[in-house]
């Protein structure tokens, strides 16, 4: 496939790091040199399926296609309002699809699972046209008493329009199911027959435990899919990384000795919004212009699960 249209959209209301400390034990000397973050989007009146649906408005603006041309949607999120139906569903009744709507819940490397998914059903002749939004709304799922994990994420949607190409050139999935190192809870209703204790759980994370999954994971995955594609460092124009850590992103970088210019970033005005993430970073990339015909852009995200996910591909 062919990535031919990107788009995304932001929550209006910008959180600083001088804003957090007003009511949490953290200070923006904290949190920069750890994280790199300064700000992040994080949704006050908005609904997620709407930031969702503009986002790929754009990106379908973008292609030149209609939502009737496309054939597969696949919606990456990982905690929504909706336990039923699927945001796939939702957002696609906002943008008027008929073709089948697919949710998956693959934590921050879901672009990359979604892009694995389609890829597949194209070289099986199933689609031609695809969409993929990767939409989160992770400032609902953590504690804002808890500044080890609140301060580190943002909202938004990202989204990518696909059309037939072999565009694609590799896509490397991992797995190291842990669910202890990043997890949240919630309590179901109940039923006259639940004996069990359940409790309901805001986001926890191992953060020096899912620090050293990502460096490691991702540095041998963009390894091995660039020697599997034929391909060396030099070939790389662009490494468009997961926006967790600033940190995770320049490790990254110093294991594969590699350049500044080749990294893309905006976690400083973002902070990590899981799936959306690397769409969301695509997107900006994209409308300032920065990426050529032929350009080879290599993707790496990690996070829940633990799962990780690398992909090349020709620009
Ligand atoms: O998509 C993948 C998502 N995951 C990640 O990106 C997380 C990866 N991990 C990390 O980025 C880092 O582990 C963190 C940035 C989350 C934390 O940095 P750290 O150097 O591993 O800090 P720590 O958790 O070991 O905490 C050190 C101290 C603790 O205080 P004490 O116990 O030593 O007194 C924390 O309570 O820093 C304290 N602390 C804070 N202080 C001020 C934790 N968060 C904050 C905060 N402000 N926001």
């Amino acid at each position: 496939m062919r990535i031919i249209g990107t788009g995304s959209s932001l929550p209006k209301k910008v959180v600083t790091n001088d804003m957090l400390s007003e009511f949490l034990d953290t200070s923006d000397e904290w949190i920069v040199p750890r994280t790199g973050i300064r700000s992040r989007h994080v949704i006050s009146d908005e609904e997620l399926e709407d930031l969702a649906a503009d986002a790929a408005a754009k990106a379908l603006a973008a292609s030149g296609l209609k939502t009737s041309d496309i054939d597969y949607f696949i919606c990456s999120n990982v905690v929504n309002e909706y336990l039923t139906p699927g945001l796939s569903c939702i957002i696609g009744y906002k943008l008027g699809l008929t073709c089948p709507c697919v949710d998956i819940n693959c934590a921050c490397p879901g672009f990359i699972y979604a892009l694995d998914i389609v890829e597949a059903r194209w070289k099986a002749g199933k689609l031609h046209n695809a969409l993929i939004v990767c939409a989160e709304e992770p400032s609902r799922m953590t504690s804002w008493q808890d500044r080890s994990t609140c301060v580190l994420f943002g909202d938004g949607a990202g989204a990518v329009v696909l059309t037939d190409g072999d565009n694609i050139r590799g896509i490397n999935l991992h797995a190291e199911p842990s669910p202890d190192k990043i997890w949240q809870k919630r309590i179901l209703e109940p039923t006259p027959y639940i004996t069990k204790e359940e409790v309901s759980v805001p986001l926890q994370m191992k953060g020096r435990d899912v620090f050293r999954f990502a460096v490691n994971a991702s540095t041998t995955q963009v390894e091995a899919l660039l020697s599997e594609c034929g391909m060396t460092k030099d070939d790389v124009t662009y490494y468009m990384v997961h926006q967790a850590n600033a940190r995770i992103i320049d490790s990254i970088k110093q294991y594969l000795a590699e350049p500044e210019e080749k990294f893309p970033s905006n976690i400083a005005d973002h902070g990590n919004s899981s799936s959306a993430s690397c769409t969301i970073l695509l997107d900006e990339t994209n409308r300032k212009g920065l990426l050529k015909k032929g350009d080879i852009l290599v993707f790496s995200a990690f996070g829940a699960g633990l799962l990780s996910a690398a992909a090349v591909l020709e620009w």
